[in-house]
């Protein structure tokens, strides 16, 4: 028969051509169309960042004002979509809410659902970007039992996610523009990662022409995994189970024992060998924010800290080139703003948003694409004759 190359985990496969995001996993680099996360993460704001993804360039003034007007023109869901969440469990994880309402999506807007209509797609990305937000908080307060909030037109995207999680129908809400500020640095640090396996599985199911929500929901059910963006809740509930400073040299253990499948969640990652530039702006952030909250003696940053330090001395890790991954902090600081962990990978679903939908439209333009139809290499019987089950 035919003969393929086995290569589990695509370590070594490029699947297809992309001018969206450059990873040097060495150098630990990382460019959004040539910028540098660091620039954008410091001078740029996701909706800015939304834009360069989608489109290629930075917008001007106007073409930013536009993207911005036409993102809050779809910022609600459709009304009946609130009986939709009512059908679950308030106990149900937003992840798994968020997975069935975004896929349900494609029951509420037919007239984004032609893949081979330009101005459909565009109304899809459009879409995407501006109801993940309303999707995510709806779950959130369903969850716990208070009434949903209309999205506030008038407040920027992170500030808004803010109002429509914790504001209340009895009491004003003010917010807070430092915690709006490194909520929208979070955001622009999850926007896009080439072809993690969340984009791989946005763009696998939509090399069949599936519709674009369906799309992302499939992202969204592999972001969950703790391997990947379950990661940041995987993190901090570990960070909290560490609790003190002196406990670490056990979990450091723990994750050197072979026989022992516990990980250190947080650390690791498949591409950056030298550092992931993402998880050193948020260590920044996360002092930054602590700071101005008066909490920077917060036992988990403390933990976080010295895990890193004790980790980045060990044999172990120096040898197998494992640092500190986006979601090392991230949970430190999202915690810090009242989120449950529940919610911190619902928040990394609505950031990298933006990047799975690039990722799908640029798929859809590009002629050399096709179905995604990987091979195997067989391991089971050989052929043989069928036997009636009296003779088993
Ligand atoms: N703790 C302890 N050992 C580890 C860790 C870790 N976090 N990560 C990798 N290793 C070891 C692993 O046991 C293996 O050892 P050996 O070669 O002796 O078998 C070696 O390092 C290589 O690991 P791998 O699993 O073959 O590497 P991978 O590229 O397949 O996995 C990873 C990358 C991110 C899934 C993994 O490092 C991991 O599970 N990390 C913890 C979860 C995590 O933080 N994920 C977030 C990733 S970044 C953002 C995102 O995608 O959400």
């Amino acid at each position: 028969g035919d003969v393929f190359t086995y290569d589990p985990g695509f370590t070594s496969t490029a699947a297809c051509e992309s001018s969206i995001t450059y990873i040097d996993g060495d150098a630990g680099e990382l460019l959004h169309r040539g910028y540098p996360i660091e620039q954008l993460a410091e001078h740029s704001h996701h909706l800015e960042v939304c834009y360069l993804l989608l489109y290629g360039e930075l917008p001007n003034a106007a073409q930013l004002a536009d993207f911005e007007f036409r993102v809050s023109r779809h910022t609600m869901v459709h009304e009946q979509m609130h009986y939709f969440f009512r059908g679950f469990r308030r106990d149900s994880h937003p992840m798994a809410t968020m997975v069935g309402v975004v896929g349900a999506m494609s029951a509420f807007y037919h007239d984004s659902l032609d893949i081979n209509d330009p101005w459909q797609r565009e109304v899809a990305a459009i879409r995407m970007i501006a109801k993940l937000p309303t999707i995510a908080a709806m779950a959130y307060k369903y969850s716990v039992g208070q009434p949903f909030n209309y999205p506030q037109n008038h407040l920027d995207y992170a500030g808004n996610f803010l109002h429509m999680c914790f504001a209340v129908p009895a009491e004003p809400y003010v917010v807070n523009p430092v915690l709006a500020k490194a909520l929208d640095r979070i955001m622009m640090l999850h926007a896009d990662h080439e072809q993690n396996a969340s984009t791989s599985t946005v763009r696998l199911a939509g090399s069949s022409g599936a519709n674009p929500f369906a799309c992302i929901a499939a992202g969204i059910a592999c972001l969950w995994g703790p391997a990947h963006g379950g990661a940041n809740q995987a993190c901090l509930e570990m960070l909290r189970e560490i609790g003190t400073v002196d406990r670490i040299p056990e979990y450091i253990a723990k994750a050197k024992d072979k026989d022992d499948p516990f990980r250190l969640m947080g650390f690791g990652h498949r591409v950056y060998k030298n550092f992931d530039p993402r998880a050193k702006v948020m260590k920044e952030s996360a002092d930054e924010v602590l700071g101005l909250l008066g909490i920077e003696n917060n036992p988990t940053l403390q933990v976080a800290k010295e895990l890193e330090r004790i980790a980045l001395e060990d044999e172990y890790f120096v040898s197998k080139k494992l640092y500190p991954n986006v979601d090392f902090y991230s949970g430190i600081i999202l915690d810090a703003m009242g989120f449950p962990t529940s919610m911190f990978t619902p928040i990394f679903a609505l950031s990298r948003t933006v990047g799975w939908i690039s990722q799908w439209k640029e798929m859809i333009g590009d002629p050399t694409q096709k179905i995604g139809r990987p091979r195997q290499l067989y391991t089971g019987e050989k052929r043989r004759d069928y036997t009636d089950v009296r003779h088993r």
